[in-house]
């Protein structure tokens, strides 16, 4: 396995560009499957994630080209498997967004149960109960995932029981080609929905209010290839704004929507780093000490699940305590006995965490557990004293393009430990 090598200790200084939203990413490629015609996709993120969604687009049948690192085109014309099997779908969550874009297209698709990132139980219920609205037939069968119906989909009214990213994504793919209106009520809201939507409807879908609670989506036949750019990271440029504040650095963050960043934002600064917004770009500063904070992470608009680890490997050394709850997922603390590791101080209770801050961390052997995990641990290992071993970094490169050299072009002195290749194919030049 890979590990990342890490000496601490440096205060982190100049500027990076942040890349194309993962979360955005992986709900716009399999969308690509809805339009027969070219897609020229830009501002793709160069992660293992999209490497694999690739793969399952070919397997179905589809032509996909780099034509630089960040844009692909995409033709999914010829595709006429609709069926994703195991030894792809086990490695992300996402790899499910394509039984809705099956379903939308092709009237049926058959996904295998999706893999992903481990916070306790993760449901499927509302993706199901959506497209079972939409007139569909949904079976979970040796763990695949089965979804058809014999005419066409229909539009519905559908109240997600709770707010989803991934079945408000879901539906949305199926229902843009069902027949009629159909209305999405207590919708998830984050900005990967809206550059969804965005993307849809430059394929001629008619999608509206998405980034708000109610999305109202009127069906079309036919939709066509189109060109898009995916919107910046903002999980990639929250953390490096973490990172930029707990080494004590002066960090110009570029390619960022500061509008999306507005709850991380305002946790830094309480926490006493200076947060300065451009047009595009954010500065973080911190030369005093960290202040603690209480933080509760709740669905879009407020501070995202997955920006808590982050946060809390920065609050491990503030100088009093801190309080995160967690609000989205039922086990998302599991990444502590490492920070404990390096010697942080952190009780947990259920979703309630409560970070005693210490004077410092220590380098320590860890793992990373988790996608964001893996970001806490790096920041945790760039504040503390000595070299630390981060291992199962594939965690982190799974939703994170170019990490150690963006990490080093700020100071930071990372090494990747190379280990043998994974089965896993980029695209020639992504
Ligand atoms: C998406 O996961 C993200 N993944 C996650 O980011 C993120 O943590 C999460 O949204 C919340 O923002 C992708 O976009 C690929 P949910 P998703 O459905 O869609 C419950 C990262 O680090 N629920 O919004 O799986 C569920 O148990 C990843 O980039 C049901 O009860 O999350 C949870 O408590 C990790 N039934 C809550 O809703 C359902 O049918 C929110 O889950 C679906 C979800």
């Amino acid at each position: 396995m890979e590990k990342f090598v890490i000496n601490g200790g440096t205060k982190l200084k100049g500027s990076i560009t942040v890349g194309g939203a993962k979360n955005a990413a992986v709900a716009i490629i399999p969308a690509t499957i809805l339009a027969k015609g070219l897609c020229v996709v830009e501002n793709i993120p160069n992660i293992s994630d999209v490497g694999i969604l690739f793969k399952m687009l070919k397997e179905m049948g589809a032509s996909v080209k780099s034509i630089n690192k960040t844009t692909v085109e995409i033709d999914t014309t010829s595709v006429n498997n609709p069926f994703v099997g195991y030894e792809l779908a086990r490695h992300l969550r996402a790899s499910y967004y394509f039984l809705g874009a099956l379903l939308g297209r092709f009237n049926r698709a058959s996904v295998s149960m999706p893999g992903g990132c481990h916070f306790g139980v993760r449901p499927i219920d509302q993706h199901i109960k959506g497209f079972e609205s939409l007139g569909a037939t949904v079976t979970i069968d040796h763990g695949m995932i089965n979804a058809r119906t014999k005419k066409t989909l229909l539009g519905s009214h559908i109240y997600f029981d709770v707010v989803s990213v991934g079945a408000t994504i879901n539906v949305m793919l199926a229902s843009v080609r069902a027949k009629g209106l159909t209305v999405l009520e207590n919708a998830a809201k984050e900005p990967h929905i809206v550059d969804l939507a965005n993307f849809l409807n430059s394929m001629g879908a008619d999608v509206r209010g998405a980034g708000t609670d109610v999305i109202k989506i009127h069906g079309v036949d036919i939709m066509h290839g189109a060109s898009y750019s995916i919107i910046p990271d903002q999980i990639e440029a929250g953390t490096f704004m973490i990172a930029a504040a707990a080494s004590k650095g002066n960090v110009l963050i570029k390619n960022v929507i500061p509008k999306h960043m507005e709850s991380v934002t305002n946790k830094l600064e309480s926490a006493g780093a200076k947060v300065t917004e451009y047009d595009d770009s954010i500065r973080v500063e911190c030369t005093g000490p960290i202040s603690p904070t209480t933080i509760k992470t709740m669905p879009h608009p407020g501070f995202p699940t997955d920006m808590q680890p982050q946060m809390t490997a920065l609050l491990t050394v503030a100088e009093g305590t801190s309080v995160i709850t967690e609000g989205v997922w039922d086990n998302r603390f599991r990444y502590v006995d490492e920070l404990a590791r390096m010697g942080a101080n952190v009780q947990v209770d259920g979703k309630v965490a409560v970070i005693t801050g210490v004077k410092g961390l220590k380098a320590a052997p860890v793992k990373a557990t988790d996608l964001r995990a893996g970001a806490a641990m790096l920041i945790a290992a760039l504040i503390a004293k000595g070299t630390t071993e981060i291992e199962d970094v594939f965690h982190i490169e799974r939703g994170y393009e170019d990490v150690v050299a963006k990490f080093n072009a700020l100071g930071a002195n990372i090494k990747r430990v190379e280990a043998p290749k994974t089965d896993i194919e980029m695209p020639a030049s992504l």
